[in-house]
């Protein structure tokens, strides 16, 4: 029998690597999807199975981590060897905005799931495993090196909300013998990383900006220092976690801190850009209190998991730069064809109906819905307008 996984949060960037993970590895793989007026699974179209094919190895169920019944109903029918909770408003400064959503999703969530995995562990006598996708935002204010020592001192009700979620797993631990491990994961980015994280927000802008399609970068703090790795090597260290002799508690880290200048630097040089040129400094972007310093000691992790970051921060860069500029390239294509992507406008825009437009194939860029407005004849065109990347509200 292959081993069968429950993914909470497999429409993210961390869900998409993992889904891929465990897939290569041969499980069957079950993802929790939220309900979305638009779709949510771009990450995941590559590896989507149509639900008529037989042998599915990837099932898609919806579910929130708002809801214990939805939760419970996914456990029974699913019957998962190994759970990973990824699911979270993920992002710190929208958590000063949501604090009440994000402890309900991040705190509540978790609870809400460890409580349903008891219980379907104590009525049929399964073997479950529980990672929870905890944060180095817990260690907030507290000051680096940081490892699973280091006391935890949040800065957002984000970072309080995974800590709550941390002690909750270390409770059900406890107090029922559940196998459930907590990754304290530092910074991972990816060319998948959600367009508001900084690291994405900057390199979606250099694309843009190279192509013509935006102007100004707009950030906010650019002393705060991350410990920055690759997604798709993280992923690797929360298996590991879950095929360990015993449950714990890992810091996953590479080490090595970089200042948001510094980020914007090495990107900007890749590209052959000055980045002075282009970034504007707009307090809107800066949070009520900031988490300074984040360098992780993952020593831990190297000795029992052996596991190691295999991407340095250089390549990170590339990758990531590597890669929106080739969307760039196809949203100017499309943008010179007369079409722009509803996701790539940070306002409405009207475009020219071609025939030539209309045989192009939409589904090249695979990372956000296409639109075009019947309303206008010429196409109205926002070089200079900073788009997603650089009006995005945080
Ligand atoms: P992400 O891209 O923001 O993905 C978050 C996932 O959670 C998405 O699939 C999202 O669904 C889902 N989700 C949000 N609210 C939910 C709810 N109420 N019920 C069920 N699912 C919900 O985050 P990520 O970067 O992949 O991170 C994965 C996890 O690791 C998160 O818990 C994050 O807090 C944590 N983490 C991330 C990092 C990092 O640097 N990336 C570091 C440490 C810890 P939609 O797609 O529908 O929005
Ligand atoms: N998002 C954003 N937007 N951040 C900015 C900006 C901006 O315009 N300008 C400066 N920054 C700074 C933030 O103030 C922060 O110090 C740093 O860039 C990184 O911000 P994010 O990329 O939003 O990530 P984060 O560190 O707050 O949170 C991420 O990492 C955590 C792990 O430490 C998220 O992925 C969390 O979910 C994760 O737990």
């Amino acid at each position: 029998m292959p081993k069968s996984a429950l993914i909470i949060g497999v429409t993210g960037q961390d869900g998409s690597y993992l889904t891929e993970l465990l897939l290569s590895k041969g499980y069957i793989v079950h993802g929790l999807v939220r309900r979305s007026s638009s779709f949510n699974t771009a990450r995941l179209n590559h590896l989507y199975e149509d639900p008529h094919e037989a042998d599915r190895q990837l099932i898609l169920h919806y579910g929130d981590l708002t809801d214990s019944t939805g939760l419970r109903a996914i456990l029974e029918k699913a019957r998962p060897d190994e759970i990973y909770n990824l699911g979270a408003q993920s992002h710190v400064k929208v958590s000063f905005e949501l604090p009440e959503y994000t402890a309900d999703s991040v705190a509540m969530g978790t609870l809400r799931l460890l409580d349903c995995v008891r219980d379907h562990v104590r009525h049929t006598g399964r073997g479950v495993r529980f990672y929870q996708a905890g944060s180095s935002e817990m260690f907030g204010a507290a000051p680096p090196p940081q490892n699973e020592n280091t006391r935890f001192y949040p800065r957002s009700p984000y970072g309080v909300s995974k800590v709550a979620a941390y002690w909750y797993s270390v409770n059900y631990r406890e107090a029922y013998n559940l196998f459930v491990s907590n990754g304290i994961l530092f910074n991972h980015e990816s060319p998948r990383r959600g367009e508001t994280f900084v690291t994405r927000k900057i390199t979606r802008a250099i694309g843009r900006i190279k192509m013509g399609l935006q102007k100004k970068l707009y950030l906010g703090n650019l002393d705060a220092r991350r410990d920055w790795g690759f997604a798709g090597d993280y992923v690797d260290a929360m298996w590991r976690m879950l095929q360990h002799s015993s449950p714990d508690n890992f810091v996953i880290a590479t080490g090595q801190s970089y200042s948001v200048r510094d980020f914007i630097t090495e990107a900007f040089s890749y590209a052959g850009l000055d980045w002075r040129e282009y970034v504007e400094i707009d307090p809107q972007y800066c949070r009520p209190t900031e988490v300074d310093f984040l360098c992780g000691d993952a020593s831990k992790a190297k000795a029992l998991l052996g596991w190691e970051p295999k991407t340095s921060f250089s390549q990170l860069v590339c990758m990531m730069v590597d890669k929106d500029l080739g969307l760039a390239e196809q949203e100017r294509l499309l943008h010179d064809q007369q079409y722009v992507t509803s996701r790539a406008v940070g306002a409405p825009i009207a475009l020219r109906p071609t025939s030539d437009v209309e045989k192009y194939n939409l589904s090249c860029l695979g990372n956000g819905a296409f639109q075009r407005s019947p309303k206008q004849e010429q196409p109205d065109f926002v070089a200079g307008h900073c788009g997603l990347a650089g009006s995005a509200a945080h």
